[in-house]
């Protein structure tokens, strides 16, 4: 069966744990269980006349107006913590959702004591398109400009591979002081590294390898569609371990956080934690290329199918607090289709297209 939406009346307010460096579960001290109301509805895509075109954050091509809207947008949410903390639109708000599906907070409903976790499995790209779309969404609503667009981190192209300056300037909404300070871009930009563990240090040979863990992830690996989206999780099954997802989340994706998250903190928060990665701006700007890499990835030709058709996948729903703070009730079938949900990406170059090794 899919997995059920949580059940936000049974949020446990001290369940938030991670794991420490000697392997242990431990209790972090945060709660991150959202606002409750026992008022939802199924959610219904909104029919759109424009698509909103989501830029990258490549800083030759943004432009000043551009900028200016999303610290607005990016302020007008972190004002919100302030003013009204429980409104789930404010930025710490938002942070705790990632918190509440990630680290332990909702158990599966009917299944006590079973963590719901959307990583390591099929639900990671669904997932994080929903908490995204109502990400933008809130923001576009706070600026008042419905056809605003996040951007996108086009860490897969060498022009992109390095932090992006929308998020590197101190004292604007955008930037976040709990980060590596070895990887902000200061007049030379250190590149980022989509692998864990490449020992290189020359940045001709890291971006070389960059393009080639993007061909190995998203066309050499993958055999078949669950090789790149995540293994099956169903409802009643226990959490994943990381082997549970596909090749971009366990690659390229998790090398982002580990890469912009801050090594001076326990658990390396902000980026490098679930619990705390909401909680920089520039996690939504990574994700929206992860969505990117899921639509490009459907896109290059294989010898499997790329749609997974099983209705435990299809069925699969989340809650999410949306532009207007209901609470609605999203499906995976739903979000298998971006341009329906009203947004696209501005198309940038993908050398690693060709980076056969
Ligand atoms: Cu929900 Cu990048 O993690």
């Amino acid at each position: 069966d899919p997995i059920l939406p949580p059940d936000l009346s049974q949020c446990d307010p001290t369940g938030a744990t991670t794991t420490n460096s000697q392997g242990q579960v431990v209790s972090l001290d945060v709660n991150c269980c959202p606002p409750y109301t026992d008022i939802q509805s199924d959610y219904k895509l909104p029919t759109f006349t424009t698509t909103r075109v989501r830029p990258s954050a490549n800083r030759r091509t943004l432009s000043p107006e551009y900028i200016a809207k999303y610290q607005l947008a990016i302020q007008r949410m972190r004002d919100l913590d302030v003013t009204d903390p429980d409104d789930p639109r404010g930025f710490t708000q938002q942070a705790n959702v990632h918190c509440a599906y990630c680290n332990g907070p909702y158990d599966q409903p009917d299944h006590p004591g079973t963590d719901l976790q959307v990583h390591n499995s099929w639900l990671f790209f669904p997932f994080h398109r929903w908490y995204l779309y109502f990400f933008e969404r809130i923001l576009g609503s706070l600026i008042g400009d419905p056809d605003f667009a996040i951007p996108y981190w086009n860490w897969d192209n060498p022009r992109g591979m390095f932090m992006p300056e929308l998020f590197a300037v101190p004292g604007t909404p955008a930037y976040d002081a709990n980060r590596n300070q070895d990887h902000i871009p200061t007049g030379s930009n250190p590149v980022v590294d989509l692998s864990l563990n490449s020992g290189l240090t020359d940045p001709i040979q890291i971006v070389n390898n960059n393009l080639t863990i993007m061909y190995n992830e998203m066309i050499g690996t993958p055999a078949s569609a669950t090789d790149f989206m995540g293994q099956p999780y169903r409802e009643g099954d226990a959490p994943h371990s990381f082997s549970g997802g596909g090749t971009s989340e366990r690659g390229s994706h998790t090398a982002i956080h580990v890469w912009v998250g801050d090594p001076r903190n326990e658990y390396s928060e902000d980026m490098g934690n679930f619990y705390s990665a909401g909680r920089d701006p520039i996690f939504y700007c990574h994700h929206a290329n992860v969505d990117r890499m899921w639509t490009l990835w459907k896109g290059i030709p294989a010898d499997y199918p790329k749609e997974i058709t099983d209705t435990d996948f299809l069925k699969s729903a989340f809650m999410f607090y949306d532009e207007n703070k209901n609470l609605v009730r999203v499906t995976v079938a739903d979000a298998l289709d971006h341009k329906r949900m009203g947004y696209e990406y501005e198309p940038s170059n993908t050398p690693w297209m060709n980076y056969r090794p």
